[in-house]
């Protein structure tokens, strides 16, 4: 799969797609992820890609003109276009496996007071945003995508059922782990865990996952 990343600031995402598991991805070529500087795509002397909003108010917004450019580039018959921005729906494990069957994404990365609507109205099939907070640009978010999308790429991880045993794959939060020694400082890992029965095992773990969801998001019980 190909992810573009369109954004006024490549080099926020330049450290994270190197490292671990990105890094490994698209060594394999199983995730070919590209950076794009929008202001490639602007013209004139000065390469403005943003301008004073009309009707007045604080703030800029990024202009339509290098986005239309820089989109149409690069987009395919296949190309999805998401619009990442903290007016948007918010993204979920299941966009993540959604969008990991797509051939394509391009990541629009939002800046200043927002972005011109007629991007959005002609051009983004999705805005997205990653939580009820604002960050300083979208450059964050679309990693955050990017990685929740590429590692569900098949092959991605070492382990093919890593994936499946994640936080809000069976939309309970995941059951605590542990690893040698069996004690430190005092604190012993639990018994069933080193009692080899693959079942007692299963069990703890469920309602270990249980516990944990009830405390730390007990909306995701609700209606089950
Ligand atoms: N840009 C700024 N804040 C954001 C958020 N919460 N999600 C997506 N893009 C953003």
């Amino acid at each position: 799969m190909q992810i573009d990343i369109l954004t006024l600031f490549p080099k926020i995402c330049e450290g994270a797609l190197a490292e671990s598991i990105m890094k490994r991805a698209r060594e394999k070529r199983l995730a070919e992820v590209r950076v794009h500087n929008i202001r490639d795509w602007a013209t004139g002397k000065h390469l403005v890609a943003d301008d004073t909003p009309y009707g007045g108010g604080q703030g800029m917004v990024m202009k339509c003109e290098p986005i239309f450019a820089a989109v149409e580039a690069l987009r395919t018959p296949e190309s999805k276009v998401i619009l990442m921005t903290p007016a948007g729906r918010r993204f979920q494990q299941c966009d993540a496996a959604r969008f990991a069957l797509d051939s394509h994404l391009i990541l629009l990365c939002g800046h200043y007071e927002g972005i011109d609507q007629r991007v959005i109205d002609h051009l983004v099939d999705e805005e997205l945003s990653i939580g009820d907070y604002v960050l300083t640009n979208g450059a964050i978010a679309a990693l955050v995508v990017t990685d929740a999308v590429v590692r569900l790429i098949p092959g991605v991880l070492g382990d093919e059922q890593s994936a499946a045993d994640d936080s809000f794959s069976d939309g309970l939060l995941e059951y605590p782990h542990y690893t040698r020694p069996v004690e430190f400082r005092g604190w012993r890992v639990p018994d069933v865990l080193l009692s080899g029965h693959h079942g007692e095992i299963a069990k703890w773990r469920r309602q270990k996952a249980l516990k944990k969801t009830e405390k730390n998001r007990p909306d995701l019980l609700d209606g089950k």
